[in-house]
């Protein structure tokens, strides 16, 4: 390569340099001259092929050529770098007369249902009990058979039950009715003495103001060799006294059927309104919120446990039912149509978890 040709390279060379807009042209540039496989590389190593007398020379100004080159591009890459700063400033600007804007702590709610889930888990968790969970989806088996609910009885009906196709067995998956079939999951799983509470979501044909056909249930399952109905009335008590955090409550235990307890009994408990007011634990209504019994011998025994041997108490609670009692909400579809409205008016503080020593609603 000639002296002009070298020359005109480097007039090329650093035009493109000038040229650059930004940092990643620039480097673009300078990979093509001085990378591996640039151009000027490529001129240093045809030095070693060269005739000594004619290396001299070449060599000096393609080393000269090199120098300009990473010079020009220092220079250029300062620049670039400074003017990028300075238009991050322009742009980034603060202005700190602006109000602070809430964070999602302080913008979110927790729903009514999961602070009342947290409520009675709580309360129930002080009283040595554990979580127990099991599937939306459960077998026939788990909802009714282990219940002693008979094939004849009403809630096994279509219109009550959602039920699945049929399977190649013949057996049809269903939506759970209620969280009943936690405790014939429990017992299959564990030995007694079983303490357990099992929360979760249940599924029925039904809808109305006070009916959805998706809500919430609490199971509480106790069974070990001597608990007995006053056990029961004592673990509900103490649950309503904390649950409403009045110092009594009256309460109604009233005697009814469930295929799964023998005796069987629904808990009432008592109330006044005052106004739009409820108050609970005093007052001439009554309102419904359980249902429980002592766990039927037909239940221990679809389990493989021995009804000579164990006995226990088991209840299931309409956490929905309780949340609009305590907290005053009158619809409960509102519970479900996602009205953002709704959830901020009746919606409870994530940072506000219910603890009994603080206080479970703050
Ligand atoms: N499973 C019943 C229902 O959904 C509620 C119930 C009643 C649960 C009595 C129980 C019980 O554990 O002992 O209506």
């Amino acid at each position: 390569m000639s002296a002009p040709e070298l020359d005109s390279l480097r007039a090329e060379l650093l035009a493109a340099i000038a040229g650059a807009c930004d940092l990643g042209a620039l480097e673009d540039v300078r990979v093509g001259a001085l990378g591996k496989k640039g151009r000027v590389s490529a001129l240093m190593q045809r030095l070693g092929s060269m005739p000594p007398e004619e290396r001299r020379d070449f060599g000096q100004a393609v080393n000269a050529l090199k120098t300009a080159v990473a010079e020009a591009l220092e220079v250029k890459q300062q620049e670039l770098a400074s003017a990028a700063t300075a238009e991050r400033l322009a742009d980034e600007t603060a202005d700190v007369t602006l109000p602070v804007r809430e964070g999602p702590l302080a913008e979110g709610r927790i729903h009514p249902v999961s602070q009342v889930t947290d409520e009675i888990t709580e309360i129930f968790a002080d009283m040595g009990f554990s979580i127990a969970e099991g599937p939306d989806i459960e077998t026939d088996f788990n909802n009714f058979t282990a219940l002693n609910i008979p094939p004849e009885h009403p809630a096994r009906q279509d219109h009550d039950t959602f039920y699945f196709a049929e399977k190649p067995d013949g057996t049809r998956p269903l939506l759970r009715t209620h969280t009943s079939p936690v405790q014939i999951r429990t017992m299959l799983k564990e030995k007694p003495p079983l303490r357990i509470i099992a929360p979760g979501r249940v599924y029925r044909c039904d809808s109305d103001q006070t009916h959805t056909p998706m809500f919430h249930q609490i199971e509480g399952l106790v069974i070990d060799e001597d608990t007995h109905l006053g056990h029961l009335k004592w673990v509900l008590q103490e649950f309503c006294r904390a649950f409403f955090e009045v110092p009594e409550v009256k309460m109604r235990f009233r005697a009814s059927h469930f295929p799964f307890t023998e005796p069987s009994m629904e808990v009432d408990i008592g109330y006044a309104k005052v106004g739009d007011e409820i108050r609970i634990g005093e007052g001439d209504r009554w309102l419904e919120i359980l249902g429980c019994g002592m766990v039927h011998p037909n239940v221990l025994k679809a389990v493989q446990l021995d009804p000579k041997k164990y006995q226990g108490f088991a209840f299931g609670l309409g956490i929905d039912r309780i949340a609009m009692l305590k907290y005053g909400m009158p619809d409960l579809r509102a519970f479900f149509s996602g009205d953002l409205r709704w959830l901020k008016h009746y919606g409870f503080s994530p940072l506000a978890v219910p603890t009994l020593a603080a206080g479970l609603s703050r």
